[in-house]
Formats: C-alpha cells, structure tokens, sequence
C-alpha cells in the first residue's frame, strides 16, 4: 500500500484539454487519488474542444475543487500529495508561475508543489514559441523539481491513433511525478 496517493491535476485553458481528462482516467485505472482544479478559461476551452459537459469532467476525479476555492486542502503544504500535473498548461499559467503569482487554486498549488520541492510537470502548449515564454519556460525549467514537458508525439513509438499519441504522453508525464506507467511504450533500439 502507498502512503500517498495522491496527485494534483490542473487543466488551464491551453487547447488540448484532451490531455487533462486522459490523465484522469489513468490516474484512476492506475488507484491514484486525482485532486483536480479546472481554470475558468479552461472549462471554456473543454466545452469547445470536447463538448464535455462540468459534470463529466468533475466525475472523473476523486476530488474537484473551484478555482476560487483556497481553503482546498491542495492549497496548503501540509497537505501531502506526490506532485501535480497541469495539463494542458497555458502560457499565462506559466507566466504565473514563473512569477510566483497564485491568484487562483491551480497557481496556488503549483506554487505550493514548488515551495515544498514536490514534482511539478507542465504539459505545455502553445506555438510558435515567443522569446517571452522561451524565457518564462526557461526560468521554470531551472528548478530541479518542476518539468517542461511539451507532449509532442512519440513517432518512433508507431502509435496509430490521436488516444494512442495522447496517451503515451500522459504516461511519459506520470514518470516525472514518479509513477512508471506499465503501458508506456519505451524505445528498446535493437534488442
Ligand atoms: C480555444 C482556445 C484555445 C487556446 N489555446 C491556447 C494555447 O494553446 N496556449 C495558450 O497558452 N493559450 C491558449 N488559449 C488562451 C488561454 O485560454 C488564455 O490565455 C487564458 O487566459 C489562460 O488562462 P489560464 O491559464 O488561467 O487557464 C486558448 C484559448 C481558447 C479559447
């Protein structure tokens, strides 16, 4: 049995919402709690993308908190989790961060990951990239504990379909929070 089973999700509003809701789900096959803050502009990108409603994506976590919500356990230090994924993350989460600027639950657990040296994995998205965020991207990628994780797809993988791309980048991100994720299709070279 773990002692902590814990994980942070956070999806901002960078398209790709596809990558938080497939990390749920894997959270869950893989009997990891899933604490899941959503961003406002998130919920917008998710209907757009997804057409999913907030229900279906709330019920896919163990637990869901407004972004609004700083008394979310998640919002304090002294509540253990392994870590947290944002996924996807946006350029002005990232610019948050980077700045230490948590002016919504997701940013403030972010920032608590980091303060408490917890794994903190970024799967960003935007393109092209501006010197800006080259440089707040940058600036995050210093800290030991946080990583910049684009979910580019695996090609020398052959995945055969868009769940299979998104997949395999979910569990490439689990890793980073220490999960090895059994499915994860690893490059073996000629053996
Ligand atoms: C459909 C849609 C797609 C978007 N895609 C991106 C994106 O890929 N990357 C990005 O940084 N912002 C993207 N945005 C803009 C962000 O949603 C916007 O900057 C927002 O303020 C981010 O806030 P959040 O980080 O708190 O979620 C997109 C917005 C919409 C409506």
């Amino acid at each position: 049995m773990r002692s902590n089973n814990k994980v942070i999700v956070g999806i901002s509003g960078a398209s790709g919402s596809i990558y938080g809701i497939r990390t749920l789900i894997r959270l869950k096959e893989l009997n990891y709690e899933s604490y899941l803050v959503v961003s406002s502009s998130a919920w917008k990108v998710i209907e757009s993308e997804l057409g999913y409603k907030k229900e279906d994506v709330i019920n896919l976590a163990s637990k869901y908190y407004d972004e609004k919500d700083f008394t979310a356990p998640i919002a304090s230090g002294s509540y253990p989790t392994i870590g947290m994924i944002i996924a996807p993350c946006s350029m002005k989460t990232v610019a948050s961060i980077v700045n230490g600027i948590s002016d919504n639950l997701l940013l403030r657990a972010a920032d608590v990951c980091i303060k408490e040296k917890r794994p903190l994995v970024l799967m960003i998205r935007e393109s092209p990239l501006s010197q800006i965020h080259l440089r707040n991207l940058y600036e995050l990628s210093k800290l030991p504990n946080v990583t910049v994780f684009p979910p580019l797809p695996a090609w020398y993988a052959k995945l055969k379909n868009i769940e299979e791309i998104v997949d395999q980048s979910v569990y490439r991100a689990l890793r980073y929070i220490g999960i090895e994720d059994p499915n994860l299709k690893i490059w073996r070279g000629d053996e």
